[in-house]
């Protein structure tokens, strides 16, 4: 089959693209082929927009550009590929940005959810002039459709508001998982939360599911620690005006936290979280660090406090467990995750959502198709 044949079967759709580095994201036609072995095209209903989004267009992550934005998504799945047999056409599916392999080292060790191998759609998507896309996250779902992998689309009751459903494909999951998945929170445990943006509320909202009996919220900024009280924070520290370690510490005895979510990703809230924590507590790191960051720790401290300290990506999340748990829980109305959804938006308004981001004005924008 050519090249032009090929592209004589895509359908046309208007998608959100960044060009280049730090310049305007457009609005403008993107090809999308018909789905190929293994591939699912999806009609997409609603995209949040994430701070990943923001870093792809800022050159933050690499630069193959043009990116078509948006992987915190939920859809509907209208045509699939020969060999897909997770879903069908009409499915009410999340878009994952991990879809297990089965097959690698971590897979066939009984830990999926921390598959090295994970796959996206081998066709590309392209403009109109044939450039090939690079999907944000393998997904880019800032369009009316977009093609993935079909393990990348996991089922979920259809019941959800598809702008809140949506939220749990990224940010919202990494913070629940963050909580739950990588630390262990548990019933009784003291908790704080370092950071209060969608991530860190997601990592609170997680806490509270969990039974954590206290969960202290950290900012430096009063709007996000009044958010974070709506999704179960018990007490809230302004680390502008206050000494967050010590106020953690007072929080708790005069311990620390059993556990403590970072959910910035920066050296100097990492260090807060390490003399957070009680002894044998965990450290649980869930916010991206740039390149450039650096970490000094006592090393004896690493060694006489005990304990762990842990990496979480994508809140350890296995999409298939976790996605239809989460959504279930919601719908019973023990999860409102819908109050991740600051406003939704249209396709056209990416761009204004970043700078409403950037002033920490929103916890999610929302595009609705
Ligand atoms: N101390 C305390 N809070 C801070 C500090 C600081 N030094 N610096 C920033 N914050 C707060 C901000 O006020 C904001 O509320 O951290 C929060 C960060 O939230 P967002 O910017 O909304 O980011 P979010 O989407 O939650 O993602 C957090 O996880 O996935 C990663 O790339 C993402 O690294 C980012 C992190
Ligand atoms: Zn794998
Ligand atoms: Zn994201």
């Amino acid at each position: 089959m050519n090249k032009e044949r090929d592209r004589g079967m895509a359908i046309s759709v208007q998608g959100v693209v960044s060009r280049g580095k730090g310049e305007p994201v457009e609005v403008t036609e993107v090809l999308v082929p018909e789905p190929g072995p293994g591939e699912a095209l999806v009609r997409v209903q609603a995209c949040g927009v994430c701070h990943t989004d923001l870093h792809y267009k800022m050159g933050g992550i690499g630069d193959n550009y043009p990116y078509l934005l948006g992987h915190e998504a939920a859809g509907v799945v209208e045509a699939v590929g020969d060999n897909v047999t997770e879903v069908e056409p009409g499915d009410f599916v999340i878009l994952n940005w991990r879809a297990v392999c089965g097959q690698c080292r971590a897979c066939k060790r009984g830990r999926p959810w921390y598959c090295f191998n994970t796959h996206n759609a081998k066709q590309k998507m392209t403009l109109a002039d044939g450039t090939e896309l690079s999907p944000a996250l393998g997904i880019g779902a800032f369009a009316e459709k977009t093609l993935v992998a079909a393990g990348q689309c996991t089922k979920v009751n259809p019941a959800i508001a598809p702008a809140t459903a949506g939220l749990l494909g990224c940010g919202v999951m990494a913070g629940i998982g963050a909580a739950i998945n990588t630390g262990g929170v548990t019933r009784g445990d003291t908790v704080a939360v370092i950071g209060c943006g969608g991530v860190g509320d997601g990592a609170v909202l997680g806490a509270r599911l969990a039974g954590a009996k206290t969960i202290i919220a950290v900012d430096v900024d009063d709007r996000k620690l009044e958010w974070a009280r709506e999704f179960g924070a018990t007490h809230t520290i302004n680390s502008r005006n206050a000494d967050a370690v010590e106020g953690i510490r007072e929080l708790t005895g005069g311990f620390g936290a059993d556990v403590v979510v970072e959910a910035i990703g920066r050296p100097e809230t990492y260090n807060q979280a390490f003399f957070a924590r009680d002894l044998a507590g965990v450290v649980v790191l869930v916010g991206v660090p740039t390149p450039d960051m650096k970490l000094e720790l006592p090393l004896l401290e690493v060694f006489g406090r005990g304990g762990a300290l842990k990496s979480s990506w994508y809140g350890d999340c296995l999409p298939s467990r976790d996605f239809p748990m989460l959504v279930d829980l919601h719908l019973d109305g023990r999860l409102p995750l819908e109050k991740f959804v600051s406003e939704t938006i249209g396709i056209g308004d990416v761009e204004a959502a970043f700078t409403k981001m950037e002033h920490g004005e929103v916890l999610r924008s929302v595009v609705v198709f």
